[in-house]
């Protein structure tokens, strides 16, 4: 793996995840060289106005092209919406992660996103919540665990109140994660 510290995030809607990773480079010693969407979204916007190249793409041959050409040494999906082909996991082993807002094992897999997860929290009477950074494999949300932050549930919590406090904490643990990861790759 070469030397350039340089991300690839993947995102599919606000992109507040993307913009605390653009606000967060020289802190952390990463550099965001490329934004990849699957449709229009709010944060391509933000990777445009942040003058880092986007491309807007579900043709994976593409984006493969796009990651080699920006010398991407990790990809960071950030509220990524679409499964990752097969292939993309194998030939990426160990180099794509993803931000998860639960503390998986529990509230993983297809149609848990977003608000829905914290939606879960509450249904199942959970006292903890947080979020967990984890390897990308073929399996939804499957993949092997690398780091994980905790929030307390508060008795008066609504799916909202609940999801802004741990997306707080998404934001703080997912940069940590990037350095650590890009540091222990040299
Ligand atoms: C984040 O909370 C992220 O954990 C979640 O989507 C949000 C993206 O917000 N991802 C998932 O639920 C993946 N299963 P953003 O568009 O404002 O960055």
């Amino acid at each position: 793996m070469s030397d350039t510290r340089n991300i690839a995030v993947f995102a599919s809607g606000t992109g507040t995840t993307l913009q605390a990773l653009i606000d967060n480079q020289t802190e952390y010693g990463y550099h965001v060289a490329l934004v990849v969407a699957n449709r229009t979204c709010t944060a391509l916007e933000r990777a445009q106005t942040a003058h880092i190249p986007t491309l807007q793409s579900c043709d994976w041959t593409k984006i493969g092209h796009a990651l080699t050409q920006h010398s991407i040494q990790l990809i960071v999906l950030a509220g990524f919406l679409t499964i990752i082909p097969e292939w993309i996991c194998h030939k990426w082993e160990k180099r794509i992660i993803n931000i998860h807002p639960s503390l998986l094992p529990k509230h993983g897999g297809k149609g848990m996103y977003g608000v829905h997860v914290q939606e879960a929290v509450l249904a199942a009477g959970d006292t903890v919540a947080g979020c967990t950074v984890h390897y990308v494999s073929a399996e939804v949300d499957g993949g092997h665990i690398i780091a994980q932050a905790t929030v307390e549930v508060l008795a008066n919590d609504t799916p909202e109140t609940l999801s802004q406090r741990v997306q707080q904490e998404e934001k703080k643990l997912l940069p940590q994660t990037i350095e650590q990861l890009l540091n222990n790759a040299k």
